[in-house]
């Protein structure tokens, strides 16, 4: 298997490794200085394991990939109603250093573009800007499981070539729109850009967001599951800038690029995705590395919105121990449309048992209205005069209430033996 996908990810390098369209970004002259041949592509799986292939260990600059991760730093400090006040979620169809703003609030578009992110970082909480560093610091680090190297020379050249960015710095703080000092909120954000990662530190960062902000590799909580999904929801729709439509149809993943030469990708739940290749077109996003996403996409068939049966699934089985009783096991991740499946079969079929037995000893997770869904199920099956127990060992589903006493066990051998009672 391992070696598999090994052989598919340098396939993939290889059937790209030709392409030399696109250039180094010289608008910071620092970048131009760049091998521009480097190609690295690293995939991390949900539980952390690593493929790499080509040049992933080689650091470069996140630049803009260092957006949605202050993004997600400030949600986490500031929470969503604070941060929506500063920051829209709206694409804005027009360059990554555009001064896109909202015609009446006079807010960002969105934190993906120069604008939204220097308004991010005006918002991170510090005394200083060493402050508000170490924590973008600490933050990403705990993203990617390793503590991040800045490169001093690509900060001081952004710095003495930024005055676009100053000027929308400048600008924001005019409207009102910052939470900080200009030179210092554009401070903070040259520094992040500067920040290094190789394609690996992407994919462990992205593998991160997949797992809803723990971090597979250490196991560290880094951030929670709101933070995360707003975060990737942002990238989808604005992630890659004017490119993002073409992005989301072709691709399919929530993701971000950097003039530096990295994407990042995410595939919820499943990957994450690092890739580096640094000659990049006009849009700012890597040539090479956008070919390689869109391969992998289609090669693994990885668009998020690829329809599964996951619904379907939610039924590992169901079999008819004796006369009158039937159980229903229900397995895997369970979310609102399995729930309704599972509660809609059971009350569908009920003129074909007197009691159902619902087995969910091997639920991995429960959605809140998922585990609603089911735990009614029981009054749901007495309103048509059947019998309806719960085999939850570890209580996932029903609540600690005595009203469920008598309706859950440990054991399908103990729900049996209960049925049994209930029909002498
Ligand atoms: O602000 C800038 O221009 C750079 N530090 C970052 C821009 C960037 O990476 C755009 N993305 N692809």
């Amino acid at each position: 298997m391992t070696a598999l996908v090994q052989r598919y990810l340098d396939g993939i390098l290889a059937e790209h490794a030709g392409v030399s369209q696109g250039a180094l970004a010289n608008y910071i002259p620092e970048l131009a200085c760049v091998d521009p041949t480097g190609f690295g592509l690293s995939v991390s799986s949900s539980d952390g394991y690593v493929y790499e292939s080509g040049d992933a260990d080689v650091q470069f600059t996140m630049q803009s990939i260092s957006k949605p991760f202050t993004y997600a730093l400030v949600l986490n400090q500031l929470g969503q109603d604070d941060v929506d006040a500063r920051i829209g979620v709206e694409p804005s169809g027009e360059g990554f250093n555009k001064i896109s703003v909202d015609q009446v609030t006079n807010m960002p578009k969105n934190p993906m573009i120069n604008a939204g992110a220097i308004v991010a970082c005006s918002l991170v909480p510090g005394r200083s800007v060493d402050d508000r560093f170490d924590l973008v610091r600490e933050f990403y680090s705990a993203c990617a499981g390793r503590s991040l190297d800045f490169d001093d020379d690509v900060y001081r050249s952004e710095r003495a070539s930024g005055s676009r960015n100053r000027g929308i710095a400048y600008l924001l703080d005019s409207f009102g729109a910052l939470g900080a000092d200009p030179d210092d909120a554009l401070d903070l954000y040259i520094r992040q850009c500067s920040l290094k990662v190789t394609s690996t530190d992407l994919a462990r960062m992205g593998s991160t967001l997949a797992r809803g902000g723990l971090n597979p590799l250490t196991g560290r909580q880094v951030t929670d599951a709101a933070v995360v999904r707003r975060t990737l929801s942002v990238m989808v729709t604005c992630g890659m800038y004017d490119a993002a439509g073409e992005w989301v149809s072709a691709v399919g993943m929530p993701a971000k690029s950097g003039v530096g030469g990295g994407i990042v990708a995410v595939l919820p739940g499943q990957l994450g995705i690092g890739v580096y290749s640094p000659r990049i077109d006009d849009k700012g996003n890597s040539v090479r590395g956008m070919l390689v996403c869109r391969s992998l996409s289609q090669q693994l068939g990885l668009h998020f919105l690829t329809v599964s049966s996951e619904a379907h699934a939610a039924i590992r089985g169901v079999y008819n121990p004796r006369p009158g009783v039937r159980v229903y096991e229900v397995h895997g991740d369970l979310l609102f449309a399995g729930a309704e499946q599972v509660a809609r079969t059971a009350t569908r079929d009920c003129a074909e048992f007197d009691t159902a037995i619902l087995d969910v000893s091997r639920l991995h997770t429960i959605s809140e209205p998922a585990r609603a869904l089911l735990a009614g199920l029981s009054d749901d099956l007495q309103a048509l005069n059947k019998r309806g127990l719960l085999v939850d060992p570890s209580g996932s589903v029903a609540p600690a209430t005595a009203a469920y006493d008598d309706l859950v066990f440990a054991t399908v051998e103990d729900a049996l033996t209960a049925a049994g009672d209930q029909r002498s």
